[in-house]
């Protein structure tokens, strides 16, 4: 069955975001970066991909899920087909029909939505965000991989955009002389 993961970058206090949606604080530098590179290259925009010589493997997901806000990152540079290698699936009830045909816009109930992709052929699907979509799934979030930069944003967009309760089980735990760590865990149900 495939399964649901929110790969995602929080600094250590569990922000993905500042207040006004900046995401300068997590850097694009570093050996953990390129790590990034190649062991999820699905999940680098198509408009970087080039600059920086990443392959069109899909390693772990074929599908990616974002919340309206987050897929507004994108188009507000222009870039209505971020993961144009993906099916992309935007969530929104404001939005009455989605800007770019590569694009499917779901307006009504994402988790039964989730729950009819899971049971279908085929690779994970990724949970891309913001916290708000995370909040709406967050009993159908099989996994979680956090890529966690050592500072404290201490305000922000957090990582889930509610109180969410829920035992995980660390997996794997990738270290980095900078700080960075790349933690992978599974939701205990
Ligand atoms: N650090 C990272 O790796 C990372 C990854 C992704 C995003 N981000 C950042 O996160 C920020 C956005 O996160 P966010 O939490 O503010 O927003 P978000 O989750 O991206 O989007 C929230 C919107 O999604 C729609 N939505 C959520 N649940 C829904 C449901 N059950 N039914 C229908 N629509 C639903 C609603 O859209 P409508 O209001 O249109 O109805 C809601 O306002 C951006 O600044 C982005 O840069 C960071």
């Amino acid at each position: 069955m495939r399964k649901l993961t929110y790969f995602v970058a929080c600094s250590t206090d569990g922000f993905i975001a500042r207040e006004d949606g900046a995401l300068d604080d997590f850097t694009m530098e570093g050996d953990h970066f390129q790590d990034l590179l190649n062991e999820f290259p699905e999940t680098i925009p198509g408009h970087l991909r080039k600059q920086l010589a990443v392959s069109h493997d899909l390693r772990h997901f074929d599908t990616v899920v974002m919340g309206r806000r987050t897929y507004e990152v994108g188009v507000n540079i222009g870039v209505t087909s971020p993961y144009s290698h993906l099916r992309q699936v935007v969530v929104s009830r404001s939005m009455s029909a989605s800007p770019d045909p590569d694009v499917e816009l779901i307006r009504e109930n994402p988790v039964e939505w989730i729950r009819q992709q899971k049971r279908l052929d085929g690779k994970d699907i990724w949970l891309c965000g913001g916290g708000a979509l995370a909040a709406s799934l967050a009993d159908e979030i099989d996994n979680y991989i956090l890529k966690m930069s050592p500072f404290l944003m201490g305000t922000g967009i957090p990582l889930i955009a509610k109180s969410v309760q829920r035992q995980l089980a660390l997996q794997r735990r990738q270290n980095y002389d900078n700080g960075f760590m790349l933690l992978h865990y599974t939701a205990i149900r």
